[in-house]
């Protein structure tokens, strides 16, 4: 959909081949800085003497889950990778794009190498032959962090050359879903692919491979360091571990604020600084455009995994957007439609057909809701992946919270 033109393309490519890709390289913990803080001491460590079940016990005991945005169980996950006979790889799912989210760019453009060791202890973990980091192009500032210091750990005989490959996504939203992000890899068309069997059974290259999420290795590297302590202690509203919520939208402190895991959108608001001036608190997407639209009437639940089940709702990657009275649920639903719409793989039909047609149905002054319904239902029994079966959210809720709109 986008068109750009062969002098800007040509001046973009030249910039790229002379290195100069004119990202802001923010100041950021290099190697020698991470390792005078006893960076990949706990690796070492490992290498030399450690047993995988031990790490995963300790992952386990954290409560560490999956920060992608499911929340599966990190430790469980090691378990099934290992369990089928090798070669295995690791494959980090790097392609932040759930409109809002922007943890994984705020911990890599800070602390590199506590996502990087979190990476080489898992691929030790699973006695990974390869590490692939899938990384979004449209962080630039972030893939130069990475060349460098992946080049500073070959340097620093902490992994052989081209242990550690790094991929440029290339801005489809469809390649963060993992198996589409694989095919992406393998250098297809990323295609989500049917499930079973899982990505830990048959992933890259048909081998058994390990997906996380960025921040889910940021972690892991925490837990080997400072103990499970750093995610189990925290405790609140009956929840436990912390969250790094990604908060834009009406509020005067847009940014991640890391807080307990039971926090309420109330206490996430008060974090980003209340809201913005002459704005009054209206709605809220708790995790990104499939876990739709909350209204701020319900404003004392924990906003973690499983909370939200009942509403109908998740909180995924947490990826809140605040609206205000200024802003229209309605209109709101209608543009997280057209991104699917727009990202949809078009591989199955109630994703890509659905989408289209309800898009043309939120565009009417008055919904047709039994229509609309309908729809609903059909997409989410029928798509392949998550994008398709989730994308009624949005308008469920709004039929649901904001009526008098729709
Ligand atoms: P999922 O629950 O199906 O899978 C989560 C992970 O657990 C995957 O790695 C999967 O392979 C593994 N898994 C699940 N059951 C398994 C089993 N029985 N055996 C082995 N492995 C198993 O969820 P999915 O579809 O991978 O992710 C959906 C989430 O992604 C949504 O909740 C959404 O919030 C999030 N998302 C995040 C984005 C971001 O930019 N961070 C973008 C879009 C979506
Ligand atoms: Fe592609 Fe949508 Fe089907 Fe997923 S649900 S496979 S994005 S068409």
């Amino acid at each position: 959909h986008h068109h750009v033109d062969n002098a800007t393309v040509e001046k973009v490519e030249a910039a790229i081949s002379a290195g100069d890709t004119h990202a802001h390289i923010p100041d950021y913990e290099t190697y020698e800085k991470y390792k005078n803080s006893d960076g990949y001491a706990a690796l070492l460590t490992l290498r030399n003497d450690g047993k995988w079940e031990d790490v995963q016990a300790l992952i386990k005991e954290s409560g560490l889950r999956g920060l992608g945005g499911a929340g599966f169980p990190s430790g469980t996950k090691w378990g099934f990778v290992r369990g089928n006979a090798g070669p295995r790889y690791l494959a980090v799912n790097g392609d932040e794009g759930e409109p809002g989210t922007f943890k994984d760019r705020y911990y890599l453009e800070r602390a590199p190498h506590l996502f990087l060791e979190g990476m080489l202890i898992a691929a030790w973990a699973v006695e990974a032959d390869r590490c692939y980091i899938y990384m979004r192009d449209e962080y630039p500032a972030v893939l130069d962090i990475l060349r460098r210091e992946i080049t500073a750990l070959e340097a620093a005989g902490l992994v052989a050359e081209g242990y550690i490959e790094l991929r440029r996504g290339a801005g489809a939203y469809i390649c963060g879903e993992e198996s589409a992000m694989i095919e992406s890899i393998e250098g297809k068309r990323g295609l989500p692919r049917h499930r079973p069997p899982y990505v830990a059974q048959v992933g890259l290259f048909g081998q058994p491979t390990l997906v996380h999420n960025v921040e889910t290795l940021h972690w892991i590297a925490r837990i080997c360091r400072e103990g499970p302590e750093v995610l189990n202690t925290t405790e609140k509203n009956g929840r436990k571990g912390l969250r790094s919520y990604s908060v834009s939208g009406r509020v005067a402190k847009p940014g991640v604020h890391l807080l307990p895991a039971g926090s309420t959108i109330t206490d996430v608001i008060e974090a980003a600084g209340g809201m913005a001036q002459g704005h009054v608190f209206k709605a809220y997407q708790p995790g990104g455009p499939s876990s739709g639209l909350l209204p701020a009437s319900i404003d004392d639940v924990p906003l973690d995994f499983d909370t939200l089940q009942p509403l109908g709702s998740f909180i995924g990657s947490a990826a809140v957007v605040v609206l205000s009275d200024q802003d229209s649920a309605k209109a709101a639903a209608l543009n997280m439609l057209r991104f699917f719409e727009d990202e949809s793989c078009g591989q199955c039909t109630p994703c890509r057909v659905g989408c289209e047609k309800a898009v043309k149905l939120m565009q009417a002054d008055t919904w047709d809701q039994p229509l609309l319904e309908e729809l609903c239902v059909a997409m989410g029994d029928a798509s392949i992946c998550g994008l398709g079966q989730a994308a009624p959210n949005p308008i469920r809720m709004v039929i649901k919270h904001f009526s008098n709109e729709v």
